[in-house]
């Protein structure tokens, strides 16, 4: 939802020969190019005692590995790039910096370093002033630990920058099938009658993962999966499904709504929850011996708006899994039975939104035969094969860039979300294991939504097809 908004004319990324940078910032950044949305200075900062050489064979490098390198993409990129090396806490980097941006006024600062670094960049940045015409400031999560520390960085940022200028990413928003769930809902009038509390029975939110902390350890030791992934992405993926209808497609008015979602949540208290941990997590490197971090949880929620009061919504996330997918099941109640068997009245609507891309509507058929029996199909109104143009990174630095806010978390929205999962953060409630390859600990059984969770198969070979595909299953 592009609006009109001055385009910045310099990108800053801090923490630029970090890993982030390294598998999405330089992919991003030669994706831009290739679609046009980037023809500005992008300077590089970090202290790794590098050339400007060094940098831009890693970039090179980086695009090698994650996505392969554009050649006429790589050398306008290359001609792009600018590197500063030093400390953040040396005013000399800062001055650095300041003459790479001679010229520039409306910088786009991007923080991709960890959040224990942001206050000294921040007061690098705010003590000179050439690094700062009309800024704005792009963030990596996590923002904060907690509510208390999120409005700590809040209050720090709104100190420097009007929240107009401020773009806290959420990398799922970047993600079109995301985007998707909502332009499907209000493009779609057949939606509206039965997406409320009178038809829906249940909703569950899986986001699996097959593989483990992949080296990120320690960071995750810090995190576990509810402020890794529930509390931020998830929640996206739940107000996109659950907001009302936006009165105009601004961003205020779209992330007013979402915020008006996180308001309808109570708090979330230990027995909304069943966390695990797969066994060999306390091996992986800058994990703490007796740890008891989350690397699973299943949470039970209720959205107690006028539409949803009463639908109870279950999210569940975990790292080794069986499979890597993202998807949502919504259940709808069952018609009375007229018909004898139990194969009858079973509907639902499923939203896959990652590897491949689905919407598919389940609902009852009469079985093949002479005999008054149900049988399940499954409509597919979309399906694609998951990869996607666009990265959504690449799509949010676009946003960002341009000014456009709506793909990125709010203050408040932040806040309301920290509020809804703090007291839970606070308790010490179990931790049980389960072995890699399994669907999180059996005890995620004592939360199961009405029909049980619902572990798919993930279709691996799902062709590349049209936009718009029905069939029956
Ligand atoms: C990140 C989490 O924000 O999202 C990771 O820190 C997780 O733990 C990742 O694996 C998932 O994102 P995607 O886009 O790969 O599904």
């Amino acid at each position: 939802m592009i609006q009109n908004h001055p385009h910045s004319d310099a990108l800053v990324f801090f923490g630029a020969t970090g890993d982030l940078a390294y598998k999405k910032i330089f992919p991003a950044l030669q994706g831009m190019i290739r679609r046009g949305n980037l023809d500005v200075p992008v300077i590089g900062v970090a202290k790794a005692g590098w050339t400007l050489d060094q940098f831009k064979a890693r970039a090179y490098d980086s695009l090698e590995k994650h996505g392969g390198v554009d050649t006429a993409a790589f050398t306008k990129l290359s001609g792009l790039l600018r590197y500063v090396d030093g400390d953040y806490n040396d005013t000399a980097t800062f001055e650095a910096l300041a003459r790479e941006l001679k010229g520039t006024n409306r910088q786009a600062h991007y923080l991709a370093i960890p959040p224990s670094a942001f206050e000294t960049v921040l007061a690098g940045l705010v003590k000179c002033s050439s690094c700062m015409g009309e800024p704005r400031i792009i963030l990596e999560k996590p923002f904060g630990r907690d509510l208390e520390t999120a409005r700590r960085l809040n209050r720090l940022l709104l100190r420097h920058f009007d929240e107009s200028a401020i773009f806290r990413i959420d990398h799922y928003l970047g993600k079109r099938p995301v985007n998707n769930l909502v332009v499907f809902r209000f493009a779609n009038t057949f939606m509206e009658p039965f997406w409320n509390r009178n038809y829906v029975e249940s909703v569950q939110i899986t986001m699996a993962e097959d593989f483990g902390v992949q080296g990120r350890g320690a960071f995750y030791d810090q995190t576990g999966t509810i402020r890794d992934v529930i509390q931020n992405h998830l929640f996206q993926v739940l107000c996109h499904l659950t907001m009302e209808p936006p009165v105009r497609v601004d961003s205020e008015s779209v992330r007013d709504e979402k915020v008006k979602v996180l308001k309808a949540i109570p708090e979330l208290n230990g027995s909304n929850v069943i966390r695990g941990q797969f066994r060999g997590y306390q091996a992986e490197k800058g994990v703490a011996p007796g740890s008891r971090m989350e690397t699973f949880a299943a949470i039970r929620l209720e959205v107690d708006s006028w539409r949803w009061h009463g639908v109870p919504f279950y999210i569940r996330a975990g790292k080794c899994l069986p499979e890597t997918y993202t998807e949502v099941v919504c259940r709808l109640r069952k018609p009375p039975a007229i018909l004898p068997g139990d194969g009858f009245g079973k509907n639902y609507m499923r939203f896959r939104i990652s590897p491949d891309v689905a919407i598919a509507m389940g609902m009852t058929v009469m079985s093949p035969g002479d005999s008054l029996r149900g049988e399940p199909v499954e409509m597919v109104a979309s399906r694609q094969a998951g990869t996607e143009e666009m990265d959504a990174y690449e799509r949010v630095l676009r946003d960002a860039m341009a000014g456009d806010a709506t793909l990125f978390a709010r203050e408040d929205y932040v806040e309301e979300a920290w509020r809804i999962v703090e007291p839970l953060l606070k308790e010490e409630t179990p931790v049980y294991p389960y072995e890699p390859g399994e669907w999180g600990p059996k005890e995620a059984e004592r939360l199961l939504p009405p029909g049980g969770w619902i572990n798919p198969i993930v279709n691996h070979e799902v062709p590349q097809t049209g936009p718009v595909e029905l069939v029956f299953r």
